[in-house]
């Protein structure tokens, strides 16, 4: 395989985002694999809970595109964004050399995965089914600006990774 831009995967969370990333990046020994999420907590030393908490979701957001203005130049990564960063125009517009990838699922799928977590500030509510509704609705159309999307549910990392590079290599062909 000749390609080495970037694969940048995104979608809601739970979506798989993070373990299909690390398939990838298994089967592309020679990518550097990103967590965008995990490179923030590095740097702000504090969880997204305490950021969201202390500094707000809009500072978050900044982080996310500072963080992607530093990647912009280089290529053989696989990130793995967090699931609004996508959302962003700015940061579509320094993701669009890349292979971006929509890891879409349905409501309940999100759901099944994500209602024991406590780790995501937007989730912490008391609908959880709703919101997860709600935000799907308000971010689509964004996620579906994607190179391509994948529908993940019922199905296994590894098939979704093989998917995802199947495509990746026809990329630009
Ligand atoms: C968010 C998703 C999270 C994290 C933050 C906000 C979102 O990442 O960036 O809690 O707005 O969808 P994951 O998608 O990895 O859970």
């Amino acid at each position: 395989m000749t390609n080495t831009i970037n694969i940048v995967l995104t979608g809601m969370m739970g979506c798989g985002k993070s373990t299909i990333a690390k398939k990838l990046s298994e089967k592309l020994p020679n990518f550097k694999l990103i967590e965008t999420d995990e490179l923030i907590i590095k740097t702000e030393k504090k969880s997204i809970n305490e950021i969201f908490k202390t500094q707000g979701e809009a500072y978050f957001r900044q982080k996310e595109t500072e963080l992607l203005t530093q990647l912009k130049d280089q290529d053989k990564l696989i990130i793995s964004t967090g699931g609004g960063m996508f959302v962003n125009h700015k940061n579509q517009e320094l993701l669009k050399s890349s292979f971006s990838v929509y890891l879409s699922a349905t409501v309940e799928t999100i759901y099944n995965r994500v209602k024991m977590d406590t780790k995501r500030p937007l989730l912490n509510c008391d609908n959880l089914k709703e919101k997860i509704k709600k935000l799907i609705s308000e971010r689509e159309l964004e996620y579906q600006k994607a190179t391509c999307e994948i529908k993940t549910d019922d199905k296994q990392p590894e098939k979704i990774a093989d998917e995802i590079l199947e495509k990746y290599k026809n990329h630009g062909n």
